[in-house]
């Protein structure tokens, strides 16, 4: 039986949706107000997904304390209250886009979440605009 266990999470961050190589105008017409070279905040929500078997000796797909813990470490700590462009190196030439963001957070928590299972990353950039990732190519 493959069961899915959901932690949320929260950060809030600043950005700004911008590529280096654009001139601040194509930037303003491609990214709107997003591109706002001042920056600008989101509460970012986080919903991650691991699948599994249930381990007969807990009855546990993954122990919930330490997923809580990993999102701690490998997330929250490196991004929260973080101007994410300038402070945190995997946007320092990838724009943040809520896309982006998904998958440098998938990618960070894959390599620490045991591979027999499955991960899914939901990210809440605004109550109304989220984007999901599963490792999909
Ligand atoms: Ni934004």
């Amino acid at each position: 039986m493959r069961v899915t266990v959901n932690r949320k999470a929260h950060f809030n961050a600043a950005h700004r949706l911008c590529r280096k190589d654009w001139s601040d105008e194509t930037n303003a017409e491609i990214f709107g107000k997003c591109s706002n070279p001042k920056f600008h905040g989101h509460n970012y929500e986080l919903i991650v997904s691991v699948t599994g078997n249930i381990d007969p000796k807990t009855g546990f797909v993954m122990d919930m304390k330490l997923l809580k813990e990993l999102i701690q470490t490998e997330i929250e700590e490196p991004f929260d209250h973080k101007n994410l462009n300038e402070e945190v190196p995997e946007f320092y030439d990838l724009n943040p886009t809520a896309e982006n963001i998904v998958v440098v957070i998938w990618n960070k928590l894959r390599a620490k979440i045991d591979k027999k299972h499955d991960l899914a990353v939901t990210l809440y950039e605004t109550p109304r605009n989220f984007v999901t990732f599963n490792g999909a190519k």
